[in-house]
Formats: C-alpha cells, sequence, structure tokens
C-alpha cells in the first residue's frame, strides 16, 4: 500500500469531506476517484471494525491474564515453530563475531551519553561496525534443534527464549555493501540481499510518514515479528512478550550504537500496511513490529 492509497482511507473512514482528503492525501481527481471504486470494499470493513476499537487496549490487558488463557499449541501436540525463517538467497558473510574490534566504552558512558539521534554523518560503517550492531542485537550465541523444540540464544533476553524476531536493513551506507534491503540471517551472521537498488531509501522513508532519518541513516534496522514462535508456547498471552521483547533488542541497538561513536533513534511511527508490504510480510503471521536508524555522530565527519 502507498502513501497515497494509506491516506486515502486514513481519512475516509474518519468521514473526511472530498475537499479534506484531495487536499491531505496530495490525491489528484483520478487517483480519488479512483480509490473510491477500488477501495470501496475496504473502507466498509475498516469502518465497522473500528467500533471495537475503543476497548482494545484494556481488552489486551484482561485477557492475555493467565486466567483466561487458552491451551497453548506446545502441549497439545501441535508441531514446534523454527527458531529462524531465513529468505532464500546466497549468503554475503560479515566479519565473524569472535574476530571484530570490541569498541571501548564503559556501560556507564554508553548509557550516561545514548540520546535519540536523528541526524548523521556521512560516514559509512565498516562491515565489522554493522557486525557488531548484528551482534548486539540478534545474533544467534547458541542454537539447539530437536524434533519437539527449537530455541535460539540470542545477546538479548527474551520469554522462554522464543525470539520472535526476524531482522532486516535497509542499508545505504555499509563499506561493500550496496545499496538496498537485506535479511540478517543470525545463526550464519551474514546478509542476504533482499530487495537492490537506492530508491528503497525513500520508499522505506515513506512508510515511516517521511522520517528524513530513514532516508539519511547509514542503517536502518526493521524488526519483524512471528508471533507463532512466542504464541506456540505463551498462548494469547506471548502477544504482551512479543512487544517487552522488541524493546530489550532497541535498548542494545542504542547502546552499542554509542560504542562505535554512532546514535540510533528507534521508531513506532510507521504505516503497517506498507512496511509490511515492503518485506512481503502478510501482517498476520508477520509483521514489521519496530525499527531504527542509526549513524556516525556527525562530529566524527571530518
Ligand atoms: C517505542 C518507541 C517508538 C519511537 N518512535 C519514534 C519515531 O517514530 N520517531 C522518532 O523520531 N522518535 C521515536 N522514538 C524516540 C523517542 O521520541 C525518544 O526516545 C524520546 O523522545 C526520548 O528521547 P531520548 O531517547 O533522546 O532520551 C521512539 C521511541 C520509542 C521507545
Amino acid at each position: 500500500m502507498d502513501t497515497k492509497e494509506f491516506f486515502y482511507l486514513y481519512f475516509k473512514v474518519r468521514d473526511e469531506s472530498k475537499e479534506t482528503i484531495l487536499k491531505e492525501g496530495n490525491l489528484t481527481e483520478e487517483e480519488y476517484a479512483k480509490f473510491e471504486q477500488e477501495l470501496a470494499e475496504e473502507v466498509k470493513l475498516i469502518k465497522s471494525e473500528r467500533s471495537n476499537v475503543p476497548e482494545i487496549g484494556v481488552d489486551f490487558a484482561r485477557f492475555t491474564r493467565y486466567l483466561y488463557e487458552p491451551a497453548p499449541d506446545s502441549t497439545k501436540g501441535v508441531y514446534r515453530p523454527d527458531a529462524v525463517y531465513p529468505i532464500n538467497g546466497e549468503i554475503i558473510p560479515l566479519p565473524a563475531v569472535g574476530v571484530i574490534e570490541r569498541p571501548e566504552i564503559s556501560l556507564y558512558q554508553s548509557i550516561e551519553q545514548r540520546r535519540s539521534l536523528r541526524k548523521y554523518s556521512e560516514e559509512y560503517l565498516t562491515q565489522g561496525e554493522l557486525s557488531f550492531m548484528l551482534w548486539a542485537t540478534q545474533w544467534v550465541r547458541d542454537f539447539r534443534s530437536n524434533e519437539k523444540v527449537e530455541v535460539a540464544f540470542r545477546n538479548v533476553p527474551s520469554a522462554g527464549a522464543r525470539h520472535p524476531f526476524e531482522t532486516y536493513l535497509l542499508i545505504n551506507r555499509v563499506k561493500g555493501f550496496k545499496q538496498g534491503i537485506y535479511y540478517y540471517h543470525p545463526i550464519k551472521h551474514g546478509l542476504i540481499l533482499f530487495k537492490e537498488g537506492e530508491e528503497w531509501a525513500e520508499t522505506v522513508c515513506k512508510a515511516t510518514f517521511d522520517q528524513e532519518m530513514v532516508a539519511k541513516s547509514a542503517v536502518t534496522f526493521i524488526w519483524a515479528a512471528i508471533p507463532i514462535r512466542t504464541v506456540w508456547r505463551y498462548s494469547q498471552r506471548g502477544y504482551r512478550y512479543l512487544y517487552i521483547d522488541a524493546g530489550h533488542v532497541g535498548q542494545n541497538l542504542h547502546l552499542a550504537a554509542e560504542a562505535i561513536n554512532a546514535g540510533a533513534c528507534m521508531i513506532g511511527a510507521y504505516y503497517d500496511e506498507g512496511m509490511d508490504e515492503i518485506l512481503e510480510l502478510d501482517g498476520k503471521d508477520a509483521f514489521v513490529i519496530y525499527m531504527a536508524s542509526m549513524g556516525k555522530k556527525e562530529s566524527t565527519a571530518k
């Protein structure tokens, strides 16, 4: 779903006037007429569903209590989900975790100086630095697999070690990598090219409501949630854990960025339909849950 389509729907389901939709959605008369036809059913559906929304947060907190918990699939003999769902493609190895340079910065300093950084220098990240960032956030340090359960351990905590995320990177400036979107293989510690081209920076930026830091970042991290990994074990309560788990990943990214003289900014403002479409996720079994842009600090540019 592109931005125009999104904003048409956004204002239409709020019963805004045609004039407002044309203006706010930056639409031509022709585009408006086309959406009126093509999206009529979707508008109807969203409008009817919007009546369920007011209590969703309250209901979510309430019905994910243990007293309401349905038996999880793991207790019903449902086959276990895999711990990693790699996309197909050739793996471009990153500098191995054991040999990457370990930046020297105290934990105190890293926590103390961390701020959300939204402006970056033009400097490229080295592959070692990217390797370090991925090590800190989603690298798999231990992996166990059998018929009953498959489990990965990473450098962030995760409820039941379910680790329900896959990592995608929008790469704009990393030495030796073409611009585009990549999938990170957390066991093989390498990248798989998913969508090549510098235009992806603008497309992803648009889906974050034009947050410029995305287009200007060295790398923007995009984490996709795979709920079944956690829900298989914890049933509906697992949905709570997805969002808690994502926070840990974000904080490790922040602290690791400080260690390499870079900065990061977490991103929760994006339209789900656009981001999921870019990553070809269905929005239900897999969806974008969190993002973060990062780059070197401007003072190091000289
Ligand atoms: C869940 C979450 C979502 C966020 N989304 C955005 C965002 O979309 N755009 C943005 O500029 N900052 C975003 N931020 C960054 C916050 O605005 C920032 O952490 C806050 O203003 C405090 O500033 P500090 O991080 O420098 O301490 C987000 C932070 C979190 C934790």
